[in-house]
């Protein structure tokens, strides 16, 4: 898994920043860092679904750094009950794609 998502963020550094790529990387990164055992794109889990993120930053200009703030330190009280915990092992351009990642996510 480590190799695959070291591979996956070789082809991002490699690609041009092609956007197909990144997201795909993105992907991987969420899969590998338990994203999906709390989200989904298009459905609440214990947090939201990663639409209804993308839907409720979509004017907002700083969305992307206030995203990855949430993800690298935990998030409670913006969408119910329920907290996110910390994520401190992944790095700004970890961060950075995800938070990406998720607001390009469709309803
Ligand atoms: C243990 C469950 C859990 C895990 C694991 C989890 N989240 Fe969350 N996430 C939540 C909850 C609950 C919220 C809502 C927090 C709140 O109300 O402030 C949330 C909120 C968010 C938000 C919105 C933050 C905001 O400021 O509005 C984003 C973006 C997000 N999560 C992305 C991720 C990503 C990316 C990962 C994987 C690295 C992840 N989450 C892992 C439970 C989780």
């Amino acid at each position: 898994m480590r190799t695959l998502l070291a591979l996956s963020l070789f082809c991002v550094a490699t690609s041009g920043r092609a956007a197909n790529t990144d997201l795909a990387a993105a992907a991987e990164m969420a899969k590998a860092n338990g994203c999906y055992s709390c989200h989904a794109a298009a459905e609440k889990i214990v947090g939201p679904a990663f639409s209804s993120v993308a839907e409720k930053y979509a004017n907002d200009k700083d969305a992307a750094a206030t995203l990855a703030q949430s993800i690298q330190m935990g998030s409670k009280g913006k969408w119910g009950r329920a907290a996110m915990p910390a994520h401190p092992s992944l790095s700004a351009q970890d961060l950075k794609l995800l938070a990406g990642w998720v607001l390009s996510t469709k309803p």
